[in-house]
């Protein structure tokens, strides 16, 4: 099949473009569409068929489940049993947003979509693009993020390309995705809520919201051998080519950890890459040095973590080592990627 390509403007969204989308949707297709996260691959989430077409084109398994995009609040009281009053609150507080809430299902929402559970991940985009083809979709999109299994969530329609070129009807381009990770997931059908993977609503945020939260232990602790509660927590997540390492510590001592293993790596005859910042990317002569952004705006950081990883694998270096980033805010959910990518491989300093 030939993927289509359409480049849409925030400024003024092409109706036309956009119906044609939904009428992919509608007619059981498949079309990958920009979100403030990252990119999604959306389908029709109430047929079963297209949930299906949606873990082939990814390569995924199909107990992984489903994300349900909607664009409108009152559509969520159309797919679950009961909406429990602090996910109402976190839904005026973050919706629309980031943040992905889990629901007990009802039967509307096929098992197909929710590999099996009889719960169900609901999110609804700030996108403007990702909401007017959600509404033009007929309300409720399944999507995970448009990558193929195993590689890095997509966050340009270039990246999205390369992975599903071929493999969906059509592509939906509205330019880099603004932050870049994928959503806050917060599982509403117990209590307290827990959280199951953090992302740029962060648990003080909520907390300030609806009090305490619990996070899942299979975050915090990762070779505890807890089982996650999310199912895609537990695949082997992406992993680069090259070895890749984080190193931490203090700003200077990682500096010179790093400069000194590239040195080491080198004399090995082995190339080397360097994940840095716009504040130390000259402060490493050796090795191909990748800036994330500023540290200071630690935005940026997130913004541009799964692009650079992707711009490594097109390298022919063999170890990668990369600064930390543990900072407040958003540093969790950039530190929890990265070390998903590492491997879990952290060098203290
Ligand atoms: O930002 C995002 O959330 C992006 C954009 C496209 O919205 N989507 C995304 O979807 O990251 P995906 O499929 O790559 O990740 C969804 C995660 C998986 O780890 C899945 O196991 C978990 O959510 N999940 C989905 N439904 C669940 C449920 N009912 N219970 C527990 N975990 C669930
Ligand atoms: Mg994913």
């Amino acid at each position: 099949m030939e993927t289509q390509v359409r480049r849409l403007s925030y400024s003024q969204i092409d109706e036309t473009m956009i119906e044609e989308a939904g009428r992919i949707i509608r007619k059981g297709g498949l079309v990958a569409f920009p979100t403030e996260t990252v990119y999604g691959l959306g389908g029709d989430a109430l047929n079963p068929e297209s949930s299906k077409k949606i873990y082939a084109a990814k390569g995924r398994p199909s107990d992984n489940p489903l994300i349900v995009h909607i664009a409108d609040k009152r559509d969520l009281y159309r797919i679950v049993r009961e909406v429990p009053e602090k996910a109402k609150k976190l839904m005026e507080a973050f919706w629309p947003g980031p943040l992905t809430m889990i629901f007990y299902k009802n039967e509307l929402v096929p098992q197909a979509t929710t590999g099996g559970l009889d719960t169900v991940a609901v999110r609804m985009p700030s996108d403007r693009i990702a909401a007017a083809f959600i509404r033009a979709a007929g309300g409720f999109v399944a999507a995970p993020s448009a990558n193929v299994s195993g590689r890095p969530s997509t966050t340009t329609a270039a990246h999205v390309e390369e992975d599903l070129s071929g493999r969906i009807e059509m592509i939906l381009d509205g330019g880099q995705a603004v932050i870049g990770l994928e959503s806050t997931i917060v599982d509403m059908s117990v209590e307290p809520p827990v959280i199951l993977r953090p992302g740029a609503v962060t648990e003080e945020m909520m907390e300030a919201v609806i009090g305490p939260l619990e996070v899942d232990k299979a975050i915090i602790a990762p070779d505890s051998g807890v089982k996650p509660k999310a199912p895609g927590m537990k695949y082997r997540h992406y992993a680069p080519r090259a070895d890749l390492a984080v190193v931490e510590g203090s700003t200077e001592a990682v500096i010179a950890a790093i400069n000194q293993l590239a040195e080491e790596a080198e004399a090995e005859g082995k190339r080397v890459g360097i994940i840095a910042t716009d504040e130390t990317k000259d402060r490493y002569p050796k090795g191909l040095v990748l800036s994330l952004g500023a540290r200071k705006h630690e935005e940026e950081i997130a913004q541009h973590l799964f692009e650079v990883l992707r711009d490594f694998d097109e390298t022919d270096v063999d170890c990668i080592y990369s600064e930390a980033f543990d900072e407040a805010s958003i540093g969790p959910a950039i530190m929890n990627r990265l070390l998903k990518a590492a491997g879990h491989k952290v060098i203290q300093v």
